[in-house]
């Protein structure tokens, strides 16, 4: 039990390290919290600076999830701790200790977390956002029905998980609640459109 407190702990320290402020900083960009869509993510990155620190926020956001979720399933914890572990990693990287608590949506740290249950699991939901990414150009359209479907691929492919990843899946979809209004609205900007905001 003890250590199952620890692994959660562990695991939303390692969340509220924000690989896209890190990133921009070391790479002399600006910082994705004021600039852009104003979220520090993967897509926000992109945004700013191209490809290269975006894949590298990505590798950084994906890690914090796999890592504590892997490292908690090889110490033989339960499932029940794993799914409060990967969601305990998520709310580190939406809220933040060490950014005042000013953090992403989750996508790409859940994402990360989700890869140890298969790869089966993993390419569904690539190609699902893939899918949406390329008929539409909205990453956040990409993000809202990958989530929205990772609950249902979860069930199929690992029904013990269903639970935690739904729950996974709300928290998400509220954390893209601007961009829900934004998509509602027509003011959201595609993916190679250089700012969501005017700012
Ligand atoms: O996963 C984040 C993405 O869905 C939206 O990012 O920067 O367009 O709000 P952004």
């Amino acid at each position: 039990e003890l250590l199952c407190i620890v692994m959660v702990i562990v695991a939303y320290l390692l969340g509220s390290v924000s690989s896209a402020v890190v990133i921009c900083k070391l790479f002399g960009l600006p910082d994705p919290r004021t600039k852009g869509s104003k979220n520090p993510g993967t897509t926000n990155v992109y945004r700013l600076g191209g490809a290269v620190p975006a894949a590298l926020t990505l590798l950084g956001d994906m890690l914090k999830g796999t890592i504590p979720v892997w490292g908690s399933y090889f110490l033989h914890l339960p499932a029940v701790w794993l799914g409060v572990i990967a969601i305990a990693a998520c709310i580190g990287h939406m809220y933040p200790c060490f950014f005042n608590y000013i953090g992403g949506k989750g996508v790409a740290t859940a994402f990360g977390a989700l890869l140890p249950i298969g790869l089966d699991l993993g390419a569904l939901l690539v190609v699902s956002w893939a899918l949406v990414l390329r008929l539409s150009g909205y990453s956040s359209l990409a993000s809202i029905v990958t989530i929205s479907l990772s609950p249902l691929f979860v069930y199929w492919i690992k029904p013990l998980y269903t639970l935690p990843v739904a729950m996974l899946a709300l928290l998400m979809l509220w954390r893209h609640h601007e961009n829900i209004s934004r998509l509602l609205t027509g003011n959201e900007k595609k993916i190679w459109e250089k700012n969501s905001n005017p700012d």
